[in-house]
């Protein structure tokens, strides 16, 4: 069970709040900023009705975008590891992420809008796991204690991702990212598939009630960054903030311009 319907409530304030940010640039700097308005988010490629069943459609999305790099049975190659084994939560995780298809080699893969739509995701989920070797299944999520989950999350992902998640830098320039992005099954599938530099967090470790704990607690963290205004600009990018300090520059000049007429007139 995806739950993507309490993760896209969650996440509409915050996409109020860029669209409104969006608005008041294009209303103060004319249609020039449309450019600087977010991104509408991933197009889905394909209409499941046209496509192939969901066996092929795996297939030939695999062939297309992650074979080069992983191998035509998920073998492994130079540029990318083995998939056998690697479980559906991972492929789940890294896809839905936008972490993978990896855009090119770089040092540490980063979160981004998704590149496939949720069934194409899933018809990759599926196509990994035909590869054989088990690995974690996507976790299932439901509300859990909040208290509980502030002393597992201070206990053991605070160390790395800082008291209120904002992430921190690790070794090498890799980085522990921030945590404000992550649906609530991503949360847990971080935890159960340890990526990258991560540590895997077993059910020997964590249980699945602490993992409940832990996702609500860090629900908690996101919104309450949401309350502290906090960057609503993050997904605008750099563009849009160059904009702002663009329109926060007229702005004083406009109040310079008016102080000097004051002056001039008296
Ligand atoms: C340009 C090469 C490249 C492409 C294309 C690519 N990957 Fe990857 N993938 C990598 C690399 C490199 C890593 C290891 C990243 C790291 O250091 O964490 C990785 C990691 C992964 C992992 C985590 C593996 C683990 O051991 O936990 C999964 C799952 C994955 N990729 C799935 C995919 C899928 C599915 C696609 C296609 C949609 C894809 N990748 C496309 C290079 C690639
Ligand atoms: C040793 C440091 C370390 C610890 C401890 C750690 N993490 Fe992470 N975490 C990372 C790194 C590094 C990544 C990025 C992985 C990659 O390269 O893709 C990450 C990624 C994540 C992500 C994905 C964020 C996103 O938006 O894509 C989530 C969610 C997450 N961690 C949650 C947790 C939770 C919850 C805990 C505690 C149970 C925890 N982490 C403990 C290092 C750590």
């Amino acid at each position: 069970m995806r739950e993507h319907a309490s993760n896209g409530v969650a996440h509409r304030p915050r996409l109020r709040r860029n669209l409104a940010v969006g608005a008041a640039l294009v209303l103060a700097t004319g249609p020039a900023t449309l450019a600087a308005q977010p991104d509408p988010g991933p197009t889905p490629t394909a209409t499941p009705t046209t496509a192939a069943p969901t066996g092929e459609r795996g297939v030939e999305l695999y062939r297309q975008h992650c074979a080069s790099c992983h191998g035509e049975q998920g073998q492994g190659s130079q540029r990318g590891p083995s998939l056998v084994g690697v479980g559906p939560a991972s492929v789940d995780f890294q896809v839905g992420t936008g972490r993978m298809p990896l855009p090119a080699e770089m040092p540490q893969p980063r979160r981004d809008e998704p590149v496939f739509s949720a069934d194409e995701i899933a018809a990759l989920v599926d196509h990994v796991a035909s590869f054989g070797g088990g690995g974690p299944q996507i976790p299932r999520v439901v509300p859990g204690d909040l208290p509980a989950g502030r002393e597992v999350f201070a206990a053991n992902c605070a160390p790395c991702h800082g008291a209120t998640g904002a992430g921190a830098a690790l070794t090498d320039g890799r980085d522990a990212p921030p945590l404000y992005e992550a649906t609530a099954v991503q949360i847990a599938e971080a935890v159960r598939v340890g990526p990258g530099l991560m540590p895997v967090f077993p059910s020997q470790v964590l249980t699945d009630q602490q993992v409940n704990d832990l996702t609500t607690y860090v629900r908690r963290l996101q919104n309450e960054r949401l309350d502290r205004g906090g960057n609503p600009l993050g997904r605008l990018g750099p563009l849009a903030e160059g904009l702002v300090a663009w329109v926060a520059t007229l702005g004083l000049l406009v109040a310079a311009a008016r102080w000097l007429g004051r002056r001039a007139e008296g």
